[in-house]
């Protein structure tokens, strides 16, 4: 772009949404060049931070005028690009967007701005005695808008489904400034096209988020966990069953933990205070109960369990009997955090398959031999096995940067064998876009293309991303 034209675009940002909300050259925050997936710091023209939708929609309006990308930004936890800006591009931050509106303890909803972090969230609702279920690692650094962006997954969707089951109404900015207002509060609304799905898992191809309304549930009465080291895969399986038929719709979580996980968390994250030890165990598992009533439901989850210690389905386990337990067994499955630390793994490529449950077992060895034969490539397996997704993480060690089509092409051939997708949760943005055809067919997305074409003839809202 010309630089005229470019300064007067950030002249006329300058002017529309103040100074202090267009960052420029040296006060460029570096944090906006790029997202969590270890991809290079991009070179945006500016960082563009508007404080409320009329901003966003007049942000967009000026770029649409001056045929400039922009790419929409919350958190920045995303793990696959999707975030990052284009060279030369905007990037347009949410995080001055933030507050909760509104709760409506008799509609059991909440209504937040985008740039919200989703811990904000969870606490508000606690405080009122209810309860957002949305959960994962990246809490305290990521944005409702990013969450619903990804429509992302997490610990608890084995209950409570995906961010976009948690979301009755929705404010989306469409790239020429259009703003539609979708503020449901409702659980039903058939009144036509149901058009807030749009905006709900196209990472911010489609038009911007800027404001939602939750759903929120009862908060539970009390909350039982247990750390399980079975010793073989059938074992899980096991499990999985077990707890869906004793726990049936209590059963609120059900995460596992490959033994090259647990070594690695156990052996290198600083701190770790492993809970249980694996010795000859293949998994650990972490089963979660939210329940109405201590004295009913913690009796059954415990009654449960003793009677798989007593038949060696589980070797050696823990329940929880406090909030400090339960926050610490919830610390050995909120470690993968700390696995891009140079003395944990450090740069890594991070996975999130989805393949059927049965299969997962089989997958995790497949993959890690072939990475290991192949590249000398470690890796360790873990995910919301409940929900049929896996995280690996992989890695060379002290290769920067990673080795990652080679990587990939290993990991998502076997997923392609074995009918599963490329990603549970997570999202294509740009690191997985040569797979999208794994899992979906020529016509979904060309259907994806002719939506997006509709909605942004001139391919400048996030573009490069999901599909070229
Ligand atoms: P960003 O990274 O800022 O953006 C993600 C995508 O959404 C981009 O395409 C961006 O353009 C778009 N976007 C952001 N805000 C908006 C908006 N307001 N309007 C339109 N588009 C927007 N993900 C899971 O699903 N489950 C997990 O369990 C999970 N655990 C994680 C644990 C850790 C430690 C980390 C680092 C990440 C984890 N993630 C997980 C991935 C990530 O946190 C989620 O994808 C999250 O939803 C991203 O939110 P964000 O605000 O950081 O979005
Ligand atoms: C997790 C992320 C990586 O579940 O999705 O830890
Ligand atoms: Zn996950």
């Amino acid at each position: 772009m010309k630089e005229v034209k470019r300064d007067q675009l950030l002249a006329e940002l300058r002017l529309g949404l103040g100074a202090s909300a267009v960052l420029s050259g040296s006060d460029l925050p570096e944090r906006n060049r790029t997202d969590w997936s270890f991809l290079p710091y991009a070179d945006p023209m500016a960082v563009v931070r508007p404080g409320s939708t009329e901003e966003v929609a007049k942000a967009l309006r000026l770029c649409h005028g001056a045929g400039v990308s922009v790419t929409p930004q919350g958190g920045l936890t995303g793990l696959c690009g999707g975030a990052r800006p284009l060279d030369g591009g905007i990037a347009l931050s949410l995080e001055r967007m933030h507050g909760i509106e509104a709760i409506d303890p008799v509609g059991m909803t909440m209504t937040v701005r985008a740039g919200t972090p989703l811990e904000v969230i969870q606490k508000a609702a606690d405080d009122a005695g209810l309860l957002f279920s949305l959960d994962l690692g990246a809490r305290g650094s990521c944005a409702i808008g990013g969450n619903l962006s990804t429509n992302a997954g997490g610990n608890r969707v084995i209950r409570y489904g995906m961010a976009k089951d948690l979301v009755l109404g929705l404010e989306a900015v469409t790239v020429d400034g259009t703003v539609i207002s979708m503020m449901n509060r409702m659980i039903k609304n058939n009144a036509g096209y149901d058009l807030k799905q749009l905006f709900l898992g196209s990472e911010g191809t489609l038009g911007v988020i800027t404001r939602a309304v939750l759903r929120l549930h009862p908060k539970p009465g009390c909350v039982q966990a247990a750390l399980c080291v079975v010793t073989g895969y059938d074992q899980v399986l096991a499990l999985l069953a077990g707890a869906r038929r004793n726990l049936g719709p209590l059963l609120s979580a059900f995460e596992v933990m490959w033994a090259d996980y647990w070594t690695l968390y156990a052996d290198h994250v600083p701190g770790a205070r492993p809970p249980v030890s694996l010795d000859a165990g293949s998994h650990v598992v972490l089963i979660e109960m939210q329940g109405l009533d201590e004295a009913i439901d913690g009796g059954r989850f415990s009654t449960w369990l003793e009677t798989l210690f007593d038949d060696g389905t589980v070797v050696d386990g823990v329940v929880s009997r406090s909030l400090a337990d339960l926050q610490a067994f919830w610390t050995t499955r909120d470690a993968a955090a700390e696995f891009a630390n140079p003395d944990v793994a450090g740069p890594h490529v991070s996975f999130d398959v989805g393949l059927p449950v049965a299969l997962m077992d089989e997958f995790a060895s497949r993959s890690s031999t072939a990475l290991s034969q192949t590249l000398g490539c470690r890796s360790v397996h873990y995910g919301h096995v409940g929900d049929g997704n896996l995280h690996v993480v992989a890695w060379v060690k002290g290769m920067t940067p990673q080795p990652l089509s080679a990587i990939s092409d290993i990991v998502y051939g076997i997923v392609k064998e074995l009918d599963g997708t490329v990603s549970a949760e997570h999202g294509i943005g740009t690191l997985k876009k040569p797979y999208l055809g794994y899992s979906r067919s020529p016509v979904e997305i060309d259907l994806m293309r002719r939506l997006k074409s509709c909605m942004d003839p001139r391919g400048l809202l996030n573009p490069g991303k999901v599909f070229d």
